[in-house]
């Protein structure tokens, strides 16, 4: 058990053991008294819309497409209710602002037809929307034997990776077709975490929605926040910009 003080530095003994035994790194949060179950940082799972790319634009453009198709009012604002909450949970959020009721098939196929708005729009994406500063982040934290996951609630993450090039990148891809349970569960995390070989308390989660901030902390993850979810104070970290994350290991 240990712990940094403010900007104090960091252990880190890159050994000739194997990667998940390799890192040593402390992290380092904010002093804080009485924080005591400091763990040597192994593993971070990272949300992957709004987080790893910017598809919580595209999620937010299909989803209006099709409020507008039925004359419901949405916005940004109500669009970032939708972020790390499930496909058919987003779709209830949007139909709670208009005054019909739809049977359980009217509703699947409203979600389908967003996805298909959506992933015309991922079609056009190339790794070139792999932002740089992410990719260089990527890459440091991966040669520094810190082993990497997505966590996300999508079931579009593969398609999404691939386009992106890093279809084969992480250690592990917890994603939307294999839970139950969308955030604000930390199904996803705690999942992504056991493909790692890691504890929770070894990990921390990077994400941009409330509802990931809130499953990252219920799981047991001490949690990075950024974009929508900077401000959010269940988080250990607010991140900038996503390089900031090496600060977090450095
Ligand atoms: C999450 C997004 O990553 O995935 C949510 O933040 C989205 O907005 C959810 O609803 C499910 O995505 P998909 O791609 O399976 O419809
Ligand atoms: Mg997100």
């Amino acid at each position: 058990v240990s712990r940094s003080q403010p900007g104090g530095s960091l252990c880190r003994d890159l050994g000739s053991e194997g990667a998940l035994n390799a890192c040593s790194n402390e992290l380092k949060v904010p002093y804080e008294e009485g924080r005591i179950n400091m763990k040597k940082l192994r593993g971070i799972i990272f949300d992957l819309d709004g987080v790893i790319c910017s598809t919580d634009e595209y999620h937010y453009l299909a989803w209006k497409a099709l409020a507008e198709c039925m004359a419901i009012p949405f916005d940004r604002e109500r669009n970032n209710l939708l972020r790390g909450v499930s496909r058919m949970e987003s779709l209830e959020i949007i139909l709670a602002r208009g005054t019909k009721v739809y049977t359980e098939e009217e509703k699947i196929a409203f979600a389908e037809k967003k996805n298909m708005i959506y992933r015309s729009l991922l079609a056009q994406m190339s790794t070139s929307d792999l932002a740089e500063d992410v990719r260089n982040t990527l890459d440091v934290l991966k040669t520094s034997g810190i082993k990497l996951a997505i966590g996300s609630s999508s079931k579009n993450a593969p398609f999404i990776l691939d386009r992106i090039g890093l279809s084969t990148f992480f250690d592990a891809v917890a994603d939307g077709n294999c839970i139950l349970r969308s955030k604000p569960d930390p199904e996803v995390f705690l999942l992504a975490a056991s493909l790692l070989k890691l504890d929770p308390p070894e990990c921390i989660v990077v994400e941009d929605a409330h509802a990931g901030v809130e499953a990252a902390v219920n799981g047991g993850f001490r949690c990075a926040a950024m974009g929508d979810a900077i401000d959010d104070e269940r988080a250990t970290w607010h991140l900038k910009r996503f390089a900031d994350l090496l600060q977090i290991v450095a």
